[in-house]
C-alpha cells in the first residue's frame, strides 16, 4: 500500500466520520457501512483479475466521496468525486498519468456509465460498489425507511430493484461469481 493510499483513506475517514454526525442523512456510517466494503472488493477483484490494485484501491476510496463529504448535487456525485479525488491527489503530488486512472474508475463506476469503462480497473471498482450493497442490505432498507421515509411496499420493491440493477450492471465475470449468492438473497427477502 503507498503512501498516498494510507492519506487518502485518513482524509475519507475523516470526512465519514463528520458526515455520521449529520441527522439528515440517519447518521450514515458511510465508512463501515459502504466504503470499507467497496474497498475489500475492489482489491480482492483486482488481485483476481489482474488490475493494478493501488489504481483500484485509489479509485474504491474516492469513488463516492462527494456524498460524506456533502459536496455537490448527490445524483451527481460522480462528478463532483471526480473533482475532488482530482484536487486530493494533485495535492499528494501523486502522478498526473495514474491519478487520470483514478480518475476514470471514480467517474465511470455509476451504472449510466458502464459504456464509457475502458481498463479493468473501472470494472473493479464498478463492481466492488454493487457487491458492497449485498454485503450491506440493512443498510438500504435503513436508507429507504429511515432517511428517505418509504412505505413498507415502496421501501421493499426499492431496495428489490437497486439490487437487481446492481446485479445487471456487474461485469459478466463478476456476475458468474455472485449469482448463486445474488439468488439466495432475492429468494429469502422477497417472496411473493
Ligand atoms: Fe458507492
Amino acid at each position: 500500500m503507498s503512501e498516498v493510499t494510507d492519506k487518502i483513506r485518513d482524509i475519507v475517514l475523516d470526512k465519514c466520520e463528520q458526515h455520521k454526525q449529520n441527522a439528515k442523512y440517519g447518521y450514515y456510517d458511510y465508512w463501515n457501512d459502504h466504503i470499507k466494503r467497496v474497498v475489500w472488493h475492489a482489491v480482492d477483484l483486482a488481485n483476481q483479475y489482474g488490475a493494478d490494485a493501488e489504481i483500484v484501491e485509489l479509485g474504491a476510496l474516492l469513488h463516492d466521496i462527494s456524498m460524506p463529504a456533502e459536496y455537490g448535487e448527490r445524483s451527481e456525485h460522480h462528478i463532483y468525486s471526480t473533482e475532488m479525488a482530482e484536487t486530493l491527489l494533485a495535492a499528494l503530488n501523486y502522478p498526473g498519468d495514474k491519478a487520470e486512472r483514478v480518475k476514470k474508475c471514480v467517474f465511470n463506476h455509476p451504472g449510466r456509465n458502464q459504456h464509457l469503462r475502458e481498463t479493468i480497473e473501472e470494472t473493479c471498482v464498478s463492481d466492488a460498489d454493487a457487491l458492497a450493497h449485498f454485503d450491506r442490505i440493512p443498510s438500504l432498507f435503513s436508507l429507504v425507511y429511515g432517511v428517505l421515509g418509504m412505505g413498507l411496499k415502496e421501501g421493499r420493491e426499492n431496495v428489490k430493484n437497486r439490487l437487481q440493477g446492481d446485479y445487471r450492471g456487474l461485469s459478466d465475470r463478476t456476475k458468474k461469481k455472485v449469482r448463486e449468492k445474488f439468488e439466495m438473497i432475492l429468494e429469502a427477502l422477497f417472496v411473493d
